[in-house]
This record gives structure tokens, C-alpha cells and sequence, in this order.
């Protein structure tokens, strides 16, 4: 199994649990998420390598150092979208690239319908952001086609999982490192995260 990481974060708690409630509005919600999408980054780039960076300060040369690899976004539309602008604000030379799948209602099963891949491998890293991991289908066929393409390290980025995602994803792709804010009891009969939070998509962009 790949390793998972649960924020124990108070920040990150307590900010999930406001995110969660029924009364907060996609405004205040976009907020949360943004400002969520920003502490589970602090958390999965702990281990990015580094690379010696001489410079001037104004008094003396200085010993630096400098972020050691490329780092690629892949925001899974449309719930993904939400944590694409605060990442980059704090990576702003990360590339992004935009994966579109949806889960067909009937079977739960993912389907793609944009894939926004350069032709050539161009990073070292590549984020998978997407706020629900819930029976992993997404997740999964996201990190199959970063394979494909030839994505050397893969790391998964979320706020919410099922227990039965995180199994499906860890199972299928071992080697990913998955970041969350939470795990939560199980998923519903329709493929929902109890207790979650409803629809990410729809609860950001107000179409519920
Ligand atoms: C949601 C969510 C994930 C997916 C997770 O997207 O943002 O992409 O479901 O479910 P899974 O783990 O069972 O695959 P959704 O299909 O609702 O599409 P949307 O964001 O466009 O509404
Ligand atoms: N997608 C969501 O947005 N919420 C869930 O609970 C499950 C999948």
C-alpha cells in the first residue's frame, strides 16, 4: 500500500469542518477550499529536494538553496479547479494541466472527456488535485493516464476520502503518496462520502 497522510492539523480541522457544513455558501466555501488546497501543499512537498543556490544578499555571498524539481498541477474538472489557483500562488511556475473526467451516475465508473497532457514529459512531479477520493475510479484512471504519458512521480492531493478510495487507489497504484484532510466512515449507496460534504463540484460553483 502507498503511503496516506491524514492532516492532523488544527488549522486544517477545524477549517474542514466549517468547509462540511450544510450553511456555508460556494463563496465561503471556494475560500476554504482554497485556503485548505494550501496547507495539504505545505504537507506533500515536505520531501521535494533541493539544490544549492549561491547568491548576493546585500552584505555578503549566501549559501542558498533552491526547489530541485519541476512540479506539474492536474486538477481533475471540475471539483479539482478550486485548488489550481492556490497552488500556484505559491508555485507559480508550476505547469497545469487539465484532466476532465466525471463519474457516470449508473455505474460509478469515470469517464473522460478532456485531456489537456502536453506531448512530452516536462516535470519531475506531478500533483493530482481533486477535493473527494471516494470509490477511487477517478483518482486511479487520472494517475493510469499520467503513467501512460510517462509521469516519473505521482503524488495525490485531496481533502476528503472514503476508506474504500483510499484501498482502491493505494491497490492500484502503490507508489502514490496520497495527501488528505480527512478519512471519513464509508461511502453511500450512490457513491457519496458519508459523512463528506455533498457534491464538491456543485457546492463550489453553486449548481446544486
Ligand atoms: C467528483 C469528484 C471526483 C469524483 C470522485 O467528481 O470531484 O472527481 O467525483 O469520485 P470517485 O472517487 O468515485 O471517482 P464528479 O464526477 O462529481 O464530477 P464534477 O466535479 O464534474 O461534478
Ligand atoms: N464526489 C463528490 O463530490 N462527493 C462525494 O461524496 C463523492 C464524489
Amino acid at each position: 500500500m502507498g503511503k496516506v497522510y491524514v492532516s492532523q492539523h488544527p488549522l486544517i480541522q477545524h477549517k474542514l469542518t466549517v468547509l462540511r457544513r450544510r450553511e456555508t455558501e460556494p463563496k465561503k466555501f471556494r475560500e476554504l477550499v482554497h485556503e485548505l488546497s494550501q496547507f495539504l501543499l505545505y504537507e506533500a512537498t515536505l520531501d521535494l529536494p533541493l539544490h544549492p543556490w549561491q547568491i548576493e544578499t546585500p552584505l555578503a555571498p549566501y549559501d542558498g538553496r533552491q526547489i530541485g524539481v519541476r512540479i506539474g498541477l492536474v486538477p481533475i474538472l471540475r471539483a479539482g479547479l478550486g485548488m489550481v489557483d492556490p497552488i500556484l500562488d505559491l508555485i507559480p511556475t508550476a505547469h497545469v494541466w487539465h484532466l476532465g473526467l466525471y463519474r457516470d451516475h449508473e455505474t460509478l465508473r469515470p469517464v473522460t472527456y478532456y485531456n489537456k497532457l502536453p506531448p512530452h514529459v516536462d516535470v519531475d512531479l506531478c500533483l493530482i488535485l481533486d477535493p473527494m477520493l471516494a470509490t477511487g475510479g477517478s483518482a486511479a484512471a487520472a494517475v493510469s493516464v499520467l503513467k501512460e504519458w510517462g509521469a516519473a512521480q505521482i503524488k495525490f492531493l485531496g481533502l476528503i476520502a472514503a476508506p474504500e478510495g483510499v484501498k482502491a487507489l493505494s491497490d492500484a497504484h502503490p507508489e502514490v503518496d496520497i495527501h488528505l484532510a480527512a478519512i471519513d466512515e464509508r461511502l453511500n449507496e450512490i457513491g457519496y462520502i458519508v459523512p463528506g460534504l455533498g457534491d464538491a463540484g456543485d457546492r463550489q460553483f453553486g449548481t446544486g
